[in-house]
């Protein structure tokens, strides 16, 4: 069976340093599956489907990448979907801390499960959804940070016209 791994986050949006690092994993993986995370307690700028599709839009000549939501455990995600092997970029020290204690729980949860660091390329570094969609709120251009279908989404969700007070 050929070796899949995902590749999970909120990707509220994908950025180019989302990217970065799902090109650097299809060089190494056959089949990668980035996994959305879909949670209702958390606010994002854009519903689970939303995100899917953009990433969807993205990758649609790439039939080795593939994107759907999920919910509740990542290990069990991984199970269902035959993957042993999560990946996740690291840019800095800073996500050092969090990525640890998320690949230690999940390592506790599915020892089989191994989780793959990843690093994007300088030029991506500071990148962060949380920084693109501040920029954008704020009428910066982020279109050589995002995927087109990105930045065209960003327009329809900042530039909706205001609706009129009852
Ligand atoms: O892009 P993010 O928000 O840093 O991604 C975080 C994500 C989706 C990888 C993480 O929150 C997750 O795996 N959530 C699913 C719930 C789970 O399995 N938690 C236990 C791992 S600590």
């Amino acid at each position: 069976m050929e070796k899949t791994a995902i590749y999970p986050g909120s990707f509220d949006p994908i950025t180019n340093g989302h990217i970065d690092i799902i090109q650097r994993g299809a060089r190494i993986f056959p089949r990668i599956v980035i996994a959305v995370l879909e949670n209702p307690k958390k606010q994002t700028l854009f519903s689970a489907a939303e995100r899917v599709k953009m990433i969807r839009e993205t990758f649609k000549d790439r039939p080795q990448i593939e994107a759907v939501s999920f919910s509740g455990l990542l290990i069990d995600f991984a199970r269902a979907n035959g993957a042993d092997v999560v990946i996740r970029g690291l840019r800095a020290v800073s996500d050092f801390e969090y990525e640890f204690q998320m690949a230690l729980m999940n390592k506790k949860l599915a020892p089989a499960l191994e989780t793959f660091f990843l690093m994007p390329s300088l030029r991506n570094i500071f990148l962060s959804s949380s920084v693109i969609k501040e920029v954008y709120s704020l009428g910066g251009n982020v279109s050589d940070l995002v995927p087109p279908s990105v930045d065209a989404r960003l327009a329809e969700k900042f530039r909706a016209p205001a609706r009129s007070s009852p």
